[in-house]
């Protein structure tokens, strides 16, 4: 089967912000050929014409901007339903709100309804991989890989690992919890487009077995994921030295344990020294920079900037329900804003690549998506730079593409999102131009 989609493509093949004119391809009417799901060919129309007419789905978007899929490096389904909770901080947050919603799923129904919603949003708002958590609950990563498998989505997942200073309703035992990682992994890890994630929730809901054991079990299984959180709160982070007071660092305590590594990848990372910089990128571990939550629970500023000249790979993540927003383009507005307090004026080029290639680096997924470089699977999206009556307004008075993708960042959310292509597959209802109507 060939799918050829037309319109104004534009990716970012390797990181603006180290420079090189390769890093920005733009074809203002260009063409993506797809075959089997793969992207065959990326070009101008002018070049591929004839491909394209020979397609046998053809979907045409003009003044549309095509880009890849977005990749949202660290999210949770299962607090959808708390999503915007007023809280003064991190612990008082997971106390009153994440934890009794967590406890709803022990109910797989719970789960399954949940599940569907957050992959329909997600595709809703051009996100197209993801690296999720969980419940606790076995059953509600079974949910979140059965909702993704549904519509051939790529995600990353895992049942969360805590077995203390959690209520005893959320809590798993040492065996016990990997035990039930075991079976999800063997059930689900590499079926399909779906990975699976060893999960531990952070330092303080594990005892040192559980942690051994996820590290274990992270080194045994080829290509398996992990994620969790890191130095995100001072309160948190005051808890861990008083866990493990002979540790350098919290990060060192991770690294302790055998928890850092490739495809590794932790949320936040906001009060870390140079040593913790220098740590994560000589294990290749990487960031998921979480910019609306870290402000909504005031937990800090991602210091970019220094995240890069230390090598560490970064990626952008929502972080619903910390995080405030499930649109990508919500968070890079938030990005921008937390870089600019912290002294980086960055450019939309290198948010767009942060939310799309960079952030499939940090899940080392990078030779399978996140560009249009042929091979690669074809997760694509439609966004439309005109939807709202000001960005269409204001993109009246842009000259560059430069300055369209800043007003598309800045103005942007899901409005803005008119299409997404899982595999080439349009996911919204939508008639190819096929035989029926070609041009
Ligand atoms: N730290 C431990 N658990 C969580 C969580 O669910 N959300 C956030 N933002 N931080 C955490
Ligand atoms: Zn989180």
């Amino acid at each position: 089967m060939s799918v050829g989609i037309r319109g104004h493509l534009v990716h970012f093949p390797s990181d603006p912000s180290s420079g090189g004119s390769e890093a920005v391809q733009n074809f203002s009417d260009g063409v993506l050929i797809i075959e089997s799901g793969r992207i065959a060919a990326c070009g101008s129309y002018a070049a591929l014409a004839e491909r394209y007419q020979a397609c046998d789905e053809r979907y045409h978007y003009p003044d549309r901007f095509v880009l890849p899929g977005f990749v949202d490096t660290h999210t949770h389904f299962a607090q959808t339903d708390i999503i915007a909770s007023p809280s003064p901080s991190l612990l008082h947050w997971l106390e009153h709100y994440t934890f009794p919603e967590e406890a709803r799923f022990s109910d797989p129904n719970h789960g399954q309804v949940v599940a569907q919603f957050f992959i329909q949003e997600l595709l809703r708002q051009g996100i197209t991989t993801a690296s999720v958590f969980a419940t606790v609950h076995p059953e509600s990563c079974e949910a979140i890989f059965q909702a993704a498998n549904a519509c051939a989505m790529r995600i990353i997942a895992g049942k969360v690992l805590m077995d203390q200073n959690a209520p005893d309703f959320l809590c798993d035992t040492a065996e016990g919890g990997i035990e039930a990682a075991r079976a999800l992994v063997e059930r689900w890890h590499g079926r399909g487009r779906l990975r699976y994630s060893v999960t531990p929730r952070f330092i303080p809901t594990s005892s040192e077995t559980q942690l051994r054991l996820a590290a274990a079990l992270y080194h045994e299984i080829p290509d398996l994921h992990l994620q969790s959180h890191v130095a995100e709160n001072e309160d948190e982070i005051a808890w861990v030295k008083r866990l493990y007071p002979k540790s350098r660092s919290y990060l060192q305590v991770y690294q302790d344990f055998g928890l850092l590594g490739p495809r590794a990848t932790y949320a936040h990372c906001i009060w870390f020294d140079d040593d913790d910089r220098r740590l994560m990128a000589a294990t290749q571990t990487a960031a998921a920079f979480c910019p609306t939550s870290n402000l909504f629970l005031g937990s800090g500023l991602f210091d970019l900037a220094s995240a890069r000249s230390h090598g560490l790979t970064v990626g952008l993540a929502t972080d619903v329900g910390g995080g405030t927003s499930f649109s990508m383009l919500r968070t890079m507005q938030e990005a921008y804003k937390v870089a600019q307090l912290k002294g980086l004026t960055m450019t939309a080029e290198e948010c767009f690549y942060l939310a799309t290639l960079g952030g499939a680096k940090a899940l080392g997924l990078d030779s399978m998506i996140g560009s249009f470089k042929p091979g690669k699977e074809a997760d694509v999206i439609v966004i439309n730079p005109e939807a709202t009556a000001l960005c269409s307004r204001r993109m009246q008075s842009t000259k560059t593409l430069s300055e369209q993708l800043f007003v598309t960042m800045m103005l942007g959310d899901e409005r803005m999102i008119e299409q997404t292509h899982i595999l080439g597959r349009p996911m919204q209802t939508i008639e190819p131009e096929g035989a029926a109507h070609a041009n």
